[in-house]
């Protein structure tokens, strides 16, 4: 990866690392080119295995490399690769480093795409897949095989928002000799730098808070540079790599994450202290309420806090259903960590093919929402959340 100057702040890598200021450009210009002149340089680099050579913009491009570099200052990643979406990043990892009769431990309430590849793809190609508690690090060592090869959680569980211990993870991973691969959508290194924990690998859709303003999808996968190097080749092959103008967008919307995630987190803590109280919400998922049990554990591992929160509404899925149609300012769609506020409900969007006694056992009782906080005024976000409680009645 380009150099980097790792002793600045957050803020400072958030603004200037990896920004590319070809001819004077404050701005990283978008390089919409599918491919490049070839001269000796970039003949000696296909050579040599291509990773960091401008030859072909699916093996990488001037915006890739820009905004791989500011998510591998961020993170702390030695190297990184970017993708088309989220999916392709968690796809191409897991396909590219996993082979016929390997063995890997997740959590059935990781990203329903990602539990889609894992039951339904996965084992096509003989990947077995064990489930186990990410709340509960012991319950993946007991899971662990003779071939397993890879533990793979997230940071902050969706829709219940429950927090992986990383550092435990990280201990049983280092003591079996196996892979530790985190999905930090949720919280981003603002809050959270898995790579410090102990990850090998941390990956992200791109299209939540990293790219900010909902208007870009996209993946990444950061870490050891000899895993980032072997995935770059399965990148190449199964060819899920980004436009350079989504690229473009993703480097854009990271130069305010130091600025907008405070203000989420902020947003979001509010809320949830608000909705405690309201009588029409019978109980609210989010770490940073002192009431909550995983209060402690968030303080470790996210200590910043985060815009996600979920609730449950009286009257069950019907009221819930009502509470979304209600608002005025929020916005009723699925997806997460954008400027503007978006609520949805799991029983009709990701957890719509899910039984509905399983979605209880998981903590999804009826008249659960889900609300990723925007960075609007709070008061305005509040009287909107009111005015709809209320109308439920
Ligand atoms: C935690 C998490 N990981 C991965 C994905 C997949 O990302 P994408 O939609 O960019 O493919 C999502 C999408 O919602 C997600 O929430």
């Amino acid at each position: 990866m380009g150099e980097e100057n790792t002793d600045t702040g957050f803020a400072t890598k958030t603004i200037h690392s990896g920004t590319k200021h070809i001819e004077g450009a404050v701005n990283t210009p978008i390089f919409q080119s599918s491919t490049y002149k070839l001269n000796e340089e970039r003949y000696a680099g296909w050579a040599a295995g291509a990773q960091h050579t401008l030859l072909y913009a699916r093996l990488s491009s001037v915006n890739s490399d820009a905004a791989t570099e500011k998510i591998c200052a961020l993170e702390g990643a030695e190297d990184g690769l970017l993708f088309a979406s989220g999916m392709a990043a968690i796809s191409t990892t897991l396909l590219g480093l996993l082979s016929s009769g390997d063995h890997i431990v997740a959590a059935p309430d990781v990203y329903g795409g990602t539990y889609g590849l894992m039951t339904e793809e996965l084992p096509r190609f003989g990947i077995n897949v064990s489930f186990a508690d990410m709340t509960d690090p012991a319950s993946y060592e007991a899971a662990i095989e003779k071939n397993t090869k890879m533990l793979y959680i997230e940071t902050l569980s969706n829709p219940v928002l429950k927090i992986a211990d990383i550092p435990a993870f990280a201990e049983i991973a280092q003591r079996h000799n196996i892979l530790l691969v985190i999905d930090n959508t949720f919280t981003t290194p603002w809050a959270t730098k898995p790579i410090e924990m102990g990850c090998d690998l941390v990956i992200h859709s791109t299209t939540k808070y990293l790219g900010g303003h909902s208007d870009v999808i996209g993946g990444a996968v950061v870490g050891n540079a000899d895993l980032i190097s072997q995935l770059f080749i399965k990148k190449v092959h199964f060819g899920g790599s980004p436009d350079p103008h989504a690229c473009y967008l993703l480097e854009r919307g990271m130069r305010t994450l130091h600025a907008r995630m405070p203000l989420h987190a902020s947003n979001a803590h509010t809320l949830a202290t608000r909705l405690a109280e309201h009588p029409m919400v019978s109980s609210v998922n989010h770490p940073m309420l002192k009431s909550d049990n995983q209060y402690e554990l968030a303080t470790k591992i996210m200590p910043n806090g985060t815009g996600m929160l979920a609730f449950t509404v009286v009257g069950g899925d019907g009221a819930a259903s009502k509470f979304l149609s209600g608002l005025q300012l929020l916005f009723e769609a699925t997806s997460l960590g954008g400027v503007e506020s978006l609520v949805e409900c799991p029983f009709n969007t990701s957890h719509m093919f899910v039984p509905e006694e399983v979605r209880i056992a998981a903590g999804i009782n009826p008249g659960f929402v889900r609300m990723s906080v925007g960075i609007e005024d709070v008061e305005d976000l509040w009287r909107d959340i009111e005015q709809a409680l209320n109308s439920i009645r």
